[in-house]
């Protein structure tokens, strides 16, 4: 197809069309006749319909071939509808939500996820998926912590990159590969005091350094869309502001794919009062660069008459088409407008063994054992009872799984049952309220596990919450099973960290996040033993939600406080400690392992040099497992105060009992550098501290001095 040819035959009407994106409604319906509420507001009609460029959100491929048909019957030039969709932890196999596949530290699953759920989607019509979401965030009010990586730009990087090269794999004209947009740039994670769609005001220099690595890392692994977010960024919303998406995204970091708005994001600057209407709305997106604007008309109602008035250019309007044209291209629509869709093949493709054997897989590693006084595994002498509101859940999905069926999951019960485990009593209920009968049956268990969290409609877009406790007076469970003088296992449902301090008395807490459609056989492997637990957290748990917001790499300050030692004039708190209540890096397993031996190959490093740096890990249990090993590195004296401690590599490696493991991880230049306010990177001489450890707060640690110059 050339495409050049097919732009310049367009009508300015065509070319504008191709930049507003809608949701197959307006396809199925005659929204001549059908307009109302909102919709009216739009103002909208067929023509302008039927010239546009994309879809958002489609269910089958049989609706995806109808709306694609009848597009094409009218559309004079044929150019195909690309079809975009929210596929973000799973279509219809649903693997963990995304903070707990980055409890994993296991990019390479969500590799394979990703590659499933681009099989699963594409096959029911699906070409764009709206993710990954990798928006660092360090605030566990907001409700879309769920959606993300955690609080760490190195972690959030490395699943950014694995999960668009599983869904976009070498080519996105595969019938089993999607393209992918990382979304939502940029810094929308800052949101203030954690509320959602609240501003965002934060430094180039964190910019740079904590917020722009994780797209970036997007970007530079061919991601082919990137869609803004709802915040400002220097008091200029995302969507149209020029020097994130000009400055940064199309001229430093070279971006040639297709930008597009949140919902309606591009009208909304309206209500930020950076545009006086619509009308001025367009203008700003199209001279930041913003391609599609998504659900909202600014462009299409607008752009002919800035262009009749000469306040645009038509260039900057070929531009934008060009770049959906060629996604188009890059897709293979143009040869086959329904290319990969086949509603013949889709029950076989979805839900196939082999993609539920990767949900469990997923869902057995995103578990984080967090507390165990060795209650865990369970006993198969014991009996047990499962109280409290999630004692019965099926319900184990989370926020952003639309095209899932909560239905199909199973109960923790029945998984522990097949395990040969005795459970001989289950009550899901709002608050421990039981009747005699129950009181026996309860008091009859051996100990008690207490399915507790929130639902999980709680965590995601618009979710925000300033109490980070279990909600609802959950902890009257926990208050109940304490007077009963039993052992008492805590299993977690929830999608941002909690503040756990309240129940830190509990014998076991088992974070179980939202697993997917495998959650509960994941659940029961790991608790009846058949599973060691190897996640450890992406975030750090607050011990108070007055520390908020709390990550493991903040800066040090003039007046830095040492733990455990007062200082009156340093800087702390004087009702809590500093710390968190569980660290960022932190998780348990059955088996126990012990670090020793850090050792370098070198103590000076000069600029081209590699330096590898190794740890013995030793299991020093009966039981074999996985252990991530975290390595961090702190530069000690910079133009810019850099953080105390920063990953910059992990490795997860099996253990087995007695066996000592040497985990080796290589340092280069890159390593050591950073960003300066303006994005460009800065690389310094001086000592740099290096540390290998099982979580943020449990290190060993050396250091090297670093040459800029000089040998080599
Ligand atoms: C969300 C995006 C999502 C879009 C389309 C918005 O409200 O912020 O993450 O991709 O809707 O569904």
């Amino acid at each position: 197809m050339d495409i050049h040819k097919l732009l310049s035959s367009l009508t300015i009407e065509e070319k504008i069309g191709q930049l507003m994106q809608l949701a197959p409604f307006f396809f199925i319906e005659d929204i001549d006749v059908k307009v109302f509420g909102e919709v009216t507001a739009l103002n909208l009609n067929k023509e302008k319909v039927f010239h546009s460029g994309s879809v958002l959100g489609i269910n089958s491929a049989e609706q995806m071939i109808q709306i694609q048909k009848k597009y094409l019957k009218e559309s004079r030039h044929k150019i195909p509808l690309v079809f975009m969709a929210d596929i973000i932890h799973g279509y219809k196999t649903i693997f963990p939500v995304p903070i707990a596949m980055a409890a994993s530290w296991n990019p390479e699953l969500a590799f394979q996820a990703a590659k499933i759920q681009a099989k699963e989607s594409r096959v029911s019509g699906v070409q764009v998926t709206f993710s990954p979401m990798v928006d660092v965030s360090r605030d566990p009010r907001w409700g879309r912590v769920v959606e993300g990586f955690g609080e760490d730009p190195y972690l959030s990087s490395a699943f950014s990159k694995c999960i668009v090269q599983g869904y976009q794999g070498n080519d996105v004209k595969q019938e089993d590969q999607v393209a992918c947009c990382v979304k939502h740039f940029a810094a929308y994670g800052a949101s203030e005091a954690g509320r959602d769609y609240n501003t965002v005001d934060v430094s180039n220099y964190s910019l740079f350094n904590t917020y722009l690595p994780s797209y970036k890392a997007a970007v530079d692994a061919g991601v082919k869309l990137v869609m803004t977010s709802f915040n400002t960024i220097d008091s200029i919303p995302a969507t149209v502001n020029r020097f994130l998406l000009k400055d940064v995204l199309r001229d430093k970091w070279g971006f040639d794919g297709v930008v597009i708005s949140d919902y309606d994001s591009l009208h909304q600057v309206v209500a930020h009062g950076v545009a006086k209407d619509d009308k001025e709305a367009a203008l700003r997106g199209l001279d930041a660069g913003l391609d599609i604007e998504m659900q909202s008309t600014c462009y299409t109602n607008h752009l002919k008459d800035l262009l009749d008035e000469n306040q645009i250019d038509e260039k900057q309007i070929d531009q934008a088409v060009y770049r959906i044209l060629k996604l188009k291209e890059d897709l293979g629509l143009f040869e086959d407008p329904y290319r990969g869709a086949h509603p013949e093949k889709e029950a076989e493709i979805i839900f196939a063994k082999e993609h539920l054997d990767v949900a469990e897989k997923f869902a057995e590693e995103s578990i984080v054992l967090l507390k165990n006084e060795d209650v865990l595994p369970l006993s198969k002498k014991l009996k047990y009872c499962i109280l409290g509101p999630y004692a019965e859940t099926i319900r184990t999905n989370g926020a952003w799984a639309g095209h899932g069926d909560n239905n199909l999951n199973t109960k923790l019960a029945e998984q522990l049952k097949d395990k040969h485990i005795n459970v001989d009593f289950v009550k899901a209920s709002l608050l421990p309220d039981y009747s005699q009968e129950e009181l026996l049956r309860i008091k009859e268990a051996d100990q008690i596990i207490l399915a507790l969290g929130e639902n999980e409609y709680e965590a995601g877009e618009a979710h925000s919450k300033v109490d980070l406790h279990l909600p609802r007076g959950q902890q009257q469970f926990f208050d109940f099973a304490k007077s009963l003088n039993k052992k008492i296992i805590i299993l977690l449902y929830h999608g941002r960290p909690f503040v756990l301090t309240p129940l830190i008395e509990a014998d076991a807490i088992l974070d179980v996040f939202y697993l997917g459609s495998k959650a509960h056989e994941a659940i029961a492997n790991v608790l009846s033993g058949k599973t060691n637990p190897s996640g450890k957290l992406p975030m750090s748990y607050p011990r108070h939600g007055g520390q908020v917001p709390i990550y493991y790499n903040h800066l040090s300050t003039g007046r830095p406080h040492k733990r455990g030692v007062y200082g009156e004039y340093d800087s702390h708190y004087l009702d809590e400690e500093n710390e968190a209540l569980f660290p960022f890096g932190f998780g348990l397993s059955y088996a126990n392992f012990e670090y020793a031996n850090l050792t370098i190959s070198n103590e000076q490093m000069y600029i081209n040099d590699v330096i590898d740096i190794s740890v013995d890990v030793k299991n020093v249990s009966q039981t074999p497992g996985f252990e991530i090993v975290e390595f961090y590195i702190n530069d000690v004296h910079s133009y810019y105060a850099r953080p105390v401690k920063e990953l910059k590599g992990f490795k997860k490696v099996w253990i087995n009992p007695q066996e000592i493991k040497t985990v080796t991880f290589q340092i280069s230049k890159n390593d050591l550098s950073y960003y300066d306010p303006k994005g460009d990177t800065l690389l310094e001489s001086g000592i740099f501290e290096l540390m290998i450890g099982s979580s943020s707060e449990d290190v060993l640690s050396t250091s090297i001095e670093f040459f800029k110059g000089g040998k080599s």
